[in-house]
């Protein structure tokens, strides 16, 4: 049976990961409220029940305060820490005052990010650290100078990238001895180009294509674990309104919620299945909060198996709004 990157790399996880951007509140700086904290704690606990135990943040969700309530529900209940994959990101810095936001690979606040990060989740060290999106000044030695600290003192135990081209992981992994576990990008049947590179070589259409050519088949490759983020398209194909959207959008989003029905499954099972077909065994990261949703999600692995090549055909091209070239 096929594994996924990761557990081939000693990582054992669930195919599917929680997102923890909406944790905490707001993007602001009030104070966490109970609220909050009771609505995380409900999105983990239905997460947890099942069965997905890998879990993404960012130094800058909600402004530190998504790690923050994640660390609280940690303190509370510390024997969830060696159940769960934690990941985290870092090398964005939010807009402060007059400096616009902008990005930051620079050794220093790479190791100040992490510090932060694991303050505030109140844990020792990270199973992965993630470079959130590419830095132009990015100076590859001075990322693994970082690197190489953070796995020498054992704060990271994996590292990756997120929404990198093929060119930009290979000029980084020249000066870095430690090969990127993974890949975080943004897909879904709502954002298509990582597909639609691979249909359209030599096709002019394929000139508004807008995905690093040949990063699915890189991945592949190199044993790189490939996770989505917006992978329910934030709930367009299953369940949200659709009435101001584009005929393809709602056409899929009945095709969808016909296939649930005949299958006895629910949309995002459907959603999720579509993305976790794909070979390269997509990882998706799910950003809802919302416990019942979590829990609508269960049964997408199943539906990835069970799902025909012509079924899985049927979605993209309807989506896509084209026949195949
Ligand atoms: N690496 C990066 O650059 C990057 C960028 C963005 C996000 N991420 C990660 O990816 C995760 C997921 O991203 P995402 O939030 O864009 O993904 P998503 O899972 O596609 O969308 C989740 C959003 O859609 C809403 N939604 C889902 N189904 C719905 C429905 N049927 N009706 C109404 N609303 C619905 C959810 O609201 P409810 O909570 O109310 O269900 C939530 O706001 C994030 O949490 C984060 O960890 C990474």
């Amino acid at each position: 049976m096929k594994v996924m990157p990761l557990t081939s790399r000693g990582i054992s996880t669930s195919r599917l990961v929680l997102g923890c951007m909406p944790f905490g509140g707001g993007w602001n700086n009030d104070p966490i409220t109970e609220t909050d904290r009771l609505s995380a704690e409900k999105a983990v606990d239905a997460a947890l029940s099942i069965g997905i135990s890998m879990f993404d943040h960012a130094n800058i969700y909600t402004r530190g305060k998504a790690e923050e309530t994640f660390g609280g529900i940690l303190r509370n209940r510390p024997q969830l820490r060696e159940q769960m994959v934690i990941q985290s990101k870092c090398g964005i810095r939010l807009a402060d005052g007059s400096v616009p936001g902008h990005f930051d690979f620079s050794k220093e606040h790479i190791l100040e990010s992490v510090d932060g990060i694991l303050g505030r989740l109140g844990i020792e060290y990270l199973d992965i650290l993630l470079l959130h999106r590419p830095d132009p000044l990015v100076e590859p030695e001075e990322v693994a100078e970082a690197l190489g600290q953070l796995k020498s003192s054992g704060k990271v135990r994996y590292f990756g990238v997120s929404n990198m081209s093929v060119a930009q992981m290979r000029f980084l992994q020249r000066s870095i001895p430690d090969q990127f576990a993974v890949n975080q990008l943004e897909m879904s049947l709502g954002h298509l180009d990582f597909l639609n590179q691979s249909i359209l070589v030599n096709q002019e259409s394929g000139a508004n294509v807008n995905f690093s050519e040949g990063l699915m088949e890189h991945c592949q490759m190199e044993n790189i674990q490939i996770q989505s983020w917006g992978p329910l398209a934030q709930g367009r194909f299953s369940g949200r309104s659709v009435e101001d959207e584009p005929e393809n959008v709602q056409k899929t989003a009945a095709l969808v919620q016909q296939m649930a029905q005949e299958k006895g499954t629910t949309p995002e099972a459907i959603v999720l299945g579509w993305l976790m077909k794909h070979p390269a065994m997509i990882q998706p990261v799910i950003g809802t909060i919302n416990a019942e949703r979590i829990i609508a999600c269960k049964d997408a692995e199943r539906q990835s198996q069970l799902m025909t090549r012509e079924e899985w055909y049927c979605l993209y091209i309807s989506a896509r709004g084209q026949a195949m070239p």
